[in-house]
Formats: C-alpha cells, structure tokens, sequence
C-alpha cells in the first residue's frame, strides 16, 4: 500500500445499510440538576450549549440501551441476525469490566453465531469501531458487522461533581457495516442495493501523554476496587476539562484535513459535518476552523447531551430522519475524547438512504 492510499478504505467497496436509535424517555434538564447540584441553567447553556439529557431508569445497563438501537438497525438493514459476523460495542460505560458488553448485545439481538467485542477508544469508540468493522469487512473476514455505541455514563458520573454531571447523558445509537456485493434490496431502507454509499476513509489517532485528564481512576488493574477507593469517589469519571477543550478545538480540524487529503476530497464537498457532540462551543470553533457553513453542521448536544460513543450513531439517525442526508452527499463524522483518542471518518451516503 502506497502512503498516499494509507487511511482510505481499499479491498471490497463497504457501506452502512442501517441505523438505529435509542433514547431512555426520562429527561432531566438544567433546571432539574440545579436542584441538587451549585448550578444554573444559564451557565450550562452558554458553557455547552446543553438544555437538557436523558437519563436510564435503574437497572438497565449500556447493553440493554444498545441492544434496542441494534434491533431497530437490523430491522433498517432488513438483515437477519443469524447474519451478522462479528458485532463490536464502543463504549466508555460497559455493563462489566468482563465480559465485553457487546457480547450480551450479541445474545439478546439474536446474532447467536456472531463473534462480540468492545472497543474502549473514549468517545472516539464509535468512529473506531466503524473502522474495525469497515477493515473486517474490507478484507473479506465478514459481510455483516453490527456496530453499537451505547452509554449509560449516569452509572460512572459524580452527582456531587459540577463540573462533569451536567455535561454527560445516556442514549445508544447502531449501525449495519455490509460489503456493498451482499446488499440486497427489500429492506425498510432498501438497503444500498444499486446506490452509490460508501465508506471512503478514516484518520484514527492518539495521544497517551493526556491519559489522566479524562479517566476512572479506580476499579482496574492499576487502582484495584477497595473500600478505600470508594469513599474517595475514585469509581466515577474524573476530567480535566479544559486540557481536553484546548485538545478537542486543535485535532478536528487536523484529523478532518487530513482524512480529506487521504480520500482526495476538500472541506467545500462536505455536504454534512456530524462531530461527536461534546460541548457546542467546542462544534462552533471547530466548524470555523474548518470552514465549514453552519447549516452543514449536525448538533443535537441541546437535546441529549454527550452520550459518548452514541453521539455519532444518534446524530445520523436523527439527520436521514429529517432528510438531512441524501444520495450520494459527501458525510465527514468526527469523534475525540479519552486516551486522548481522535476519529475521523469520510463516507458517501447511499441511494438506499444508508
Ligand atoms: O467527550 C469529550 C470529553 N469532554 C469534553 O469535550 C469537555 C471539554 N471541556 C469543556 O467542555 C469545558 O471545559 C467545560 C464545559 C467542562 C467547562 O467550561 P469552561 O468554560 O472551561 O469552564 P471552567 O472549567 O474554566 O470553569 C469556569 C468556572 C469555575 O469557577 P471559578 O473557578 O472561575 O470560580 C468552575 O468552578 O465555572 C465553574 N463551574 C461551574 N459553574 C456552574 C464549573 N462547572 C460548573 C457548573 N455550574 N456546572
């Protein structure tokens, strides 16, 4: 492989042939955790541009959330579970350290004979997984792959810790990964069958050296649980938010010019920009940066929060749901967060709506 092909995607043409969506129906909004927390609505909407978020009811874990954005994904792809190959979960809120959530996802969707893992890139995870799966699928190793981002980060939040309990929400968003030689038509969406979706390319990339500023302190290898670690809080996320601002603002400018350079595209063909949804303000300088027209920007960070590794996956159900994605536009997805991770992903939208 030359290092001018290096990042865009080579092997079977791959597309996307569903996408689902789940929100828990509890809204908690600013006002709510003013109630709790030495905060203001008015602060949280100038900071983040957040209004409001959902939040799980007790006793579901990320895999239940992510198994109903799965289903509705399959359903979209008009796939059979038996299949799928392989399904990969993004998460920063797995139900257990072991085994990987994706493997209940796996169970409870019905993808018995598929092989499961999770992938732990921050709220990168979706836009990596999307790449696993896309190189898998690339390769020939499957024609199917379901890919999950699902979060219930109110299980890993500090409800005494202002800075970081407004910002987050819970919510799972999936999506089919499918060579374009295996789709067929007949689907709810009809699938990619003769249209021109494609996953171009990606810019995957890190940098360890911010490993502390957005992290559980406690509960792995490195700070087993004990008594100790949890009367000092250290089970919940911890960040540095202004260190992982500064490194948002810089890296999606740089990882998008260069996932544009490697598929031989420019910022002016991006028909829609769908950044992981972090902070408003973050999207906004970004955007600039870029160069970008706002109305070609997708945020919904108002509505949901940050939900992680579901941001992406949400934003693009919710945009072909408003008829903000047609034939043949040209999507560039962004995700950043914890490791620090970035991702940057270029893909043609297909006739078939996917
Ligand atoms: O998914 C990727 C991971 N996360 C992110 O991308 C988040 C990146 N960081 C951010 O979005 C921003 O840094 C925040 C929204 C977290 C914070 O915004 P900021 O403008 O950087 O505020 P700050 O941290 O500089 O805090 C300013 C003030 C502080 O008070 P003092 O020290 O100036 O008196 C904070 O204590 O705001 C205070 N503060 C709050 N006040 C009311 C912090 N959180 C709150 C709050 N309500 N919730």
């Amino acid at each position: 492989m030359s290092s001018q092909s290096l990042g865009s995607l080579s092997g079977r043409p791959v597309t996307i042939t569903g996408l689902g969506a789940y929100l828990p129906s509890r809204v908690i909004t600013n006002d709510d955790l003013s109630q709790t927390l030495d905060t203001s609505d008015e602060w949280i909407r100038q900071r983040t541009g957040i209004r409001e978020r959902r939040i799980a009811d007790p006793g579901l874990a990320s895999s239940d959330l992510g198994v109903m954005a799965a289903r509705s994904a399959l359903a979209d792809a008009g796939l059979a579970p038996e299949e799928v190959g392989l399904v990969v979960t993004a998460t920063i809120s797995p139900d257990q350290l072991m085994p990987a959530t994706a493997a209940r996802v796996a169970y409870q969707c019905g993808c018995l004979a598929a092989g499961a893992y999770d992938v732990s890139a921050g709220c990168s995870g979706f836009v990596f997984a999307l790449a696993m799966a896309s190189s898998a699928v690339a390769a020939g190793l499957e024609d199917h792959v379901l890919v999950v981002g699902a979060e219930t980060i109110s299980r890993i939040l500090d409800w005494e810790d202002r800075s970081t309990a407004v910002l987050f929400g819970d919510g799972a968003g999936a999506a089919v990964v499918s060579a374009v030689e295996a789709t067929r038509q007949g689907g709810p969406s009809g699938g990619d069958a003769g249209g021109s979706g494609r996953i171009l390319g990606f810019d995957l990339g890190g940098d360890g050296s911010g490993a502390d500023y957005l992290q559980i302190p406690a509960g792995g290898s490195r700070l087993p649980a004990s008594c100790a670690t949890v009367q000092a809080r250290q089970h919940y996320m911890q960040m540095n938010g202004h260190e992982v601002y500064r490194f948002a603002t810089r890296v999606v400018a740089e990882s998008a010019a260069r996932v544009l350079a490697r598929c031989g595209r420019r910022t002016e063909d991006i028909d829609l920009f769908v950044p992981h949804q972090a902070n408003l303000r973050i999207i906004e300088g970004a955007v600039k940066k870029l160069g970008i027209p706002e109305e070609r920007v997708f945020t919904n960070v108002d509505r949901y929060g940050n939900t992680s590794c579901a941001s992406i996956p949400l934003c693009l159900t919710e945009a072909r749901a408003e008829g903000r994605l047609r034939p043949g536009d040209l999507v560039l997805l962004m995700g950043f967060g914890a490791g620090l991770s970035w991702g940057a992903c270029l893909l043609e939208w297909g006739e078939g709506g996917v």
